[in-house]
C-alpha cells in the first residue's frame, strides 16, 4: 500500500511538475470535468483514497445526468475535485478529494461552497454524505458547513469501518466557518 502511493506521488510529479510551484501563484478556477481530465482526476484520486474510484465509475458518472463532477485547478494544476448527485430537491456529496501538495489551502471549502450554492439557487431540501469516522478532516470540513450527523451505518465500508451518515438543512446561502 506504501508503495502505491510513493508511485502515483512520483508519477503526479512526473506528469505535472509545474504543480507544485505554479499552483501557489495561480487562482482558483473552477470547472466541470470533461473526458480530457481523467489523468489527472485519476492521479488526484489515487493519491487521495484508500479504494479509489476506477476510469470506468468516472466514465459512468460523466454519462449521468444527475451527477456532476466539478474541478479545481490552480493554473496547470489540478488541485482537487468533487462529485456529486441531484436528486430532486436532494443533494448527495459521492466524492471529495484534494491533492495531498494542495491540502489545507480552502481547496474542498471552495468545492463544496460552489456545489452548495449553486445547487440552492434551484432549490434544495437538504445534502447528505456518508464519511468515515475515523477521517477528522473531511469531519472538521463537513462540520465548518453545518453537516451534523443522522445516522451510523455499521460495517459500510469493505474494510469494515462504519460509515456516519451527515446532513445539512440549508437556512440561505452558504458561508463556512473559517478558523
Ligand atoms: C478531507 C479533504 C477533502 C479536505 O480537503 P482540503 O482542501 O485540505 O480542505 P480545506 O483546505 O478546504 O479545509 C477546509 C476546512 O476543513 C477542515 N479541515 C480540512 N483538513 C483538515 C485537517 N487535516 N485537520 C483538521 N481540520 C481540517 C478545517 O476546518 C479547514 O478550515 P481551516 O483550514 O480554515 O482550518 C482532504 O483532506 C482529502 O482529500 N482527504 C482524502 C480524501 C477524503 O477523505 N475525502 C473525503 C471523503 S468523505
Amino acid at each position: 500500500m506504501a508503495d502505491d502511493f510513493l508511485r502515483v506521488f512520483l508519477l503526479s510529479l512526473l506528469q505535472f511538475p509545474e504543480c507544485s510551484a505554479l499552483s501557489m501563484i495561480s487562482e482558483n478556477i473552477i470547472r466541470p470535468m470533461i473526458e480530457a481530465d481523467m489523468d489527472q482526476v485519476l492521479t488526484v484520486e489515487q493519491l487521495c483514497h484508500r479504494n479509489p474510484w476506477s476510469k470506468a465509475m468516472f466514465i459512468n458518472e460523466l454519462a449521468n445526468p444527475l451527477s456532476h463532477i466539478d474541478l479545481l485547478w490552480r493554473g496547470p494544476c489540478l488541485a482537487g475535485f468533487l462529485c456529486s448527485w441531484r436528486v430532486c430537491q436532494e443533494l448527495s456529496i459521492l466524492n471529495v478529494a484534494t491533492a495531498p501538495n494542495q491540502r489545507r489551502s480552502g481547496v474542498a471549502r471552495a468545492l463544496l461552497e460552489q456545489s452548495l450554492n449553486r445547487n440552492m439557487r434551484t432549490g434544495l431540501d437538504c445534502a447528505l454524505l456518508e464519511v468515515r469516522p475515523s477521517n477528522f478532516a473531511a469531519i472538521a470540513l463537513y462540520w465548518s458547513f453545518g453537516f451534523r450527523e443522522i445516522d451510523r451505518r455499521l460495517r459500510y465500508y469493505s474494510d469494515g469501518e462504519d460509515a456516519l451518515v451527515m446532513q445539512l438543512i440549508p437556512a440561505g446561502l452558504i458561508h463556512p466557518v473559517k478558523h
